[in-house]
């Protein structure tokens, strides 16, 4: 259950942040994803030389939640966060991945200067494909 406020769940991210291994864009990116539990799951972009490897922060979160056990569907809050102006959602693979694991999840998009915006996944990503097609 999403408890309270999300000053904890941010700083988690901004701090996750700081992890980023961004040597080619220098886009540092940070998440945190807030289990039912009141666990708090996060990841940091990590770029590859050969580019196409570069693994996004909010899916290094997703995936190390679930290698510890969390389950999908319990999850209730994803921060992003990112040190630019403009408040930076996710990309198109993230928006699918998260949709998979997190449904329609409360996002928080925060930046540096504390500015936030806080969103559903499903504003982002309508008529999403999933399992229910299969
Ligand atoms: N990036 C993320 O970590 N999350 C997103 O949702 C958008 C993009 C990273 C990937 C890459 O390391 C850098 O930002 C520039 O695309």
């Amino acid at each position: 259950m999403a408890s309270g406020t999300a000053d904890r769940l941010i700083q988690a991210a901004l701090n996750a942040r700081e992890h980023a291994h961004a040597p080619f864009s220098h886009f540092l990116v940070g998440a945190a994803i807030e289990h039912q539990s009141g666990i708090i799951f996060t990841g940091c972009n990590i770029e590859n030389s050969t580019y196409g490897l570069t693994m996004c922060a909010e899916r290094v979160a997703i995936f190390k939640a679930l290698s510890e056990g969390a389950k999908p569907g319990e999850f209730s809050r994803v921060v992003v966060a990112t040190d630019v102006e403009r408040l930076t959602p996710p990309c198109g693979a993230c928006r699918q991945i998260l949709w998979e694991f997190c449904g329609d999840c409360e996002l928080i998009l925060v930046n540096l200067t504390g500015r936030s915006e806080t969103c559903r996944l499903s504003e982002l990503l309508p008529r999403p494909f999933d399992v229910s097609f299969l």
